[in-house]
């Protein structure tokens, strides 16, 4: 039987509690012994549900750092611009780490980890969750079978979703690219390393458009509030992205308190949501905010045997997840995540699988049991130490990240990266 793995979280927020979770639903396989998070609501919650030793909480990742290596790994889920430092001491600890994606906001940074991890010879695996969905894991198998032939052409779109984009890159986290990082790195660097894997090769060159098309002053409602509470125009018919609409209409009032929702207030309840959307950063106009990330961006791609793809990610749609035409020599694909419909040129049969995985509304769930995919792969492959489980290598996670810089490069630049 293999053995429990023993894990630290650092930085307890959205993902660090729910890759938590994946200990409390297989104990046999997985325990949490440390956690570092100054958030005290946060870092108790994660401390109470684990029974972890009150000397292995604590408020930030250097005070963990400085102590010996006290267990097998370490999932790092601090915030984009806060995986770095984290990250290169921990590979000099010699924990294996699980990292969050993006791995940093620039190149360099990215090259600084990588090298750490490869001195220290630890396990480690970036949190690109697409690749480990039973959907990707079926796609690829269609593919390896040659029942397209080869790929020539990829189409894909990300659809981020109008409220998505208001939530977490309007008004959140992610919506300043100092503060954080640039939206494909922060959104789509996933979508480019799925890309980048479905199509097996090389990329050699990226050329991208992209702006802030939308979200911004000049487009703000004539008589509109800077708050959703006080605005005029802000009732619920008016504005898609009033923020009471978002969070009480549309989630609270239908019992939803879970993401986004609790990202506002922990437990919320419709007193605590007033107050947060009241004096809080989500309660902002979504013309009103400090944002600066684009909200809609195409990046075309030349890979090395003259193959090419394009993805199209925007804010505007009801994010009912990714689409994905894949065009081959002997036939094509076309897939919402879920459903692979493949035709045949031979002899115009179409093929269809139903990849649907279950869905318990979980964190571990999200992104298609991507999220669960990457923690069941990672836990078995520190358990057996076995790195092939781990299905982004460091070289071809580092030249994914790579590829998504030379994108921005080319978006800011208006000219064609080669890579
Ligand atoms: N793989 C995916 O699909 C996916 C999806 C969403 C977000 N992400 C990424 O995951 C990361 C975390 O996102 P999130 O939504 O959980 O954000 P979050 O803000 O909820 O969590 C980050 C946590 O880090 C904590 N923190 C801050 N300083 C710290 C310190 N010095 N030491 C330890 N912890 C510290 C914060 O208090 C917070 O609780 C980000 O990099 C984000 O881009 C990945």
């Amino acid at each position: 039987m293999s053995k429990v793995v023993t894990i630290a979280i650092i930085g307890a927020g959205a993902r660090g509690r729910g890759y938590a979770r994946f200990a409390l639903a297989h104990p046999e396989r997985l325990k949490v012994v440390a956690v570092a998070e100054p958030n005290d609501y946060y870092r108790n919650q994660v401390a109470e549900q684990h029974q972890i030793a009150p000397e292995n909480c604590f408020k930030s990742w250097d005070e963990f750092t400085q102590k010996a290596r006290m267990c097998d790994a370490v999932a790092i889920c601090t915030q984009d611009s806060m995986h770095e430092a984290p990250a290169i001491a921990c590979a000099g600890l010699g924990y294996h780490i699980l990292l969050e994606k993006p791995m940093a906001p620039t190149p360099e940074a990215c090259q600084r980890i990588v090298a750490a991890v490869k001195k220290a010879g630890v396990m480690f695996a970036v949190c690109h969750v697409l690749r480990y969905t039973r959907y990707t894991e079926i796609l690829r198998q269609i593919i390896a079978s040659g029942e397209i032939g080869e790929i020539v052409s990829i189409q894909h779109l990300e659809p981020v979703g109008y409220w998505h984009q208001a939530h977490s890159f309007v008004r959140g986290l992610w919506r300043n690219e100092a503060e954080s990082s640039f939206m494909l790195l922060a959104k789509s660097c996933h979508d480019v390393d799925w890309l980048r894997g479905i199509m097996g090769k090389k990329c050699t060159a990226v050329h991208s458009f992209g702006t802030l098309r939308h979200f911004k002053a000049s487009e703000k409602p004539a008589g509109a509030a800077d708050r959703c509470c006080d605005c005029p125009v802000s009732v619920e018919s008016n504005c898609p992205y009033s923020a009471n609409k978002i969070y009480f209409r549309d989630r609270l009032c239908k019992g939803t308190t879970v993401w986004p929702v609790n990202v506002l207030v922990p437990d919320p309840n419709a007193e605590k949501l007033e107050k947060a959307l009241k004096e809080g950063s989500y309660g902002r106009c979504v013309y009103a905010c400090d944002n600066d990330v684009v909200d809609n961006q195409v990046v075309n791609m030349l890979f090395e045997d003259g193959s090419t793809a394009s993805m199209t990610m925007t804010a505007f749609n009801f994010n009912s997840g990714r689409k994905t035409r894949i065009f081959g020599t002997r036939g094509e694909i076309d897939t919402d995540s879920s459903t692979i419909t493949i035709r045949h040129f031979l002899d115009d049969s179409t093929r269809v699988v139903d990849t649907e995985t279950a869905n318990d509304g979980g964190i571990l769930s999200g992104h298609g049991g991507g999220d669960g995919g990457l923690m069941n792969n990672f836990v078995q492959a520190v358990a057996e130490n076995d790195p092939s489980l781990i299905l982004t290598g460091i070289d071809e996670t580092l030249e994914s990240h790579l590829m998504v810089f030379a994108a921005e490069k080319s978006r800011r630049e208006g000219t064609v990266c080669k890579l």
